[in-house]
């Protein structure tokens, strides 16, 4: 699938570049199509997949609205978890609903490589992207 980064903030999306960055609004000459993206950070430091790739839990009981179709998807980057020092930390995580992006939560150094985002969706498929400011983007998918 083509892949097109945002050289504003960061962002990706999947398929096809949007007219305006939904994260930043930057127009569509500001993504630049990188397909290889994720391929090319596994490649630059294999032995950090275990600190990078998002593991990823669907709670499909909602804790905050039950009973309404919602889901929690909390994710916490790594299976070891990753570091969040001010020299090398995660960025940012985004979240996808067949890939379509949905929104992003900011992290910064000192609080943990972790999030949740709580869906309304009849969606089948959940993506997460996160980016370490020094080993880059990763992602992982599971089922809604
Ligand atoms: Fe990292």
């Amino acid at each position: 699938m083509s892949i097109f980064i945002c050289r504003v903030c960061g962002h990706i999306e999947f398929g096809v570049a949007p007219e305006r960055c939904p994260v930043c609004g930057a127009s569509k000459k500001s993504f630049d199509q990188k397909d290889s993206i994720f391929i090319e950070s596994e490649e630059k430091s294999k032995e950090a997949a275990v600190k990078h790739i998002p593991a990823i839990t669907v709670n499909k009981e909602c804790g905050l609205i039950p009973g309404q179709g919602c889901v929690d998807v909390i994710v916490r980057i790594g299976e070891t978890l990753h570091p969040m020092e001010a020299a090398h930390f995660i960025q940012w995580i985004d979240c996808y609903v067949d890939d379509h992006y949905v929104s992003r939560v900011y992290l910064t150094p000192g609080v943990y490589a972790a999030g949740c985002f709580h869906l309304k969706t009849t969606g089948s498929k959940v993506r997460i992207v996160e980016n370490c400011n020094i080993h880059g983007y990763w992602q992982a998918e599971a089922n809604l």
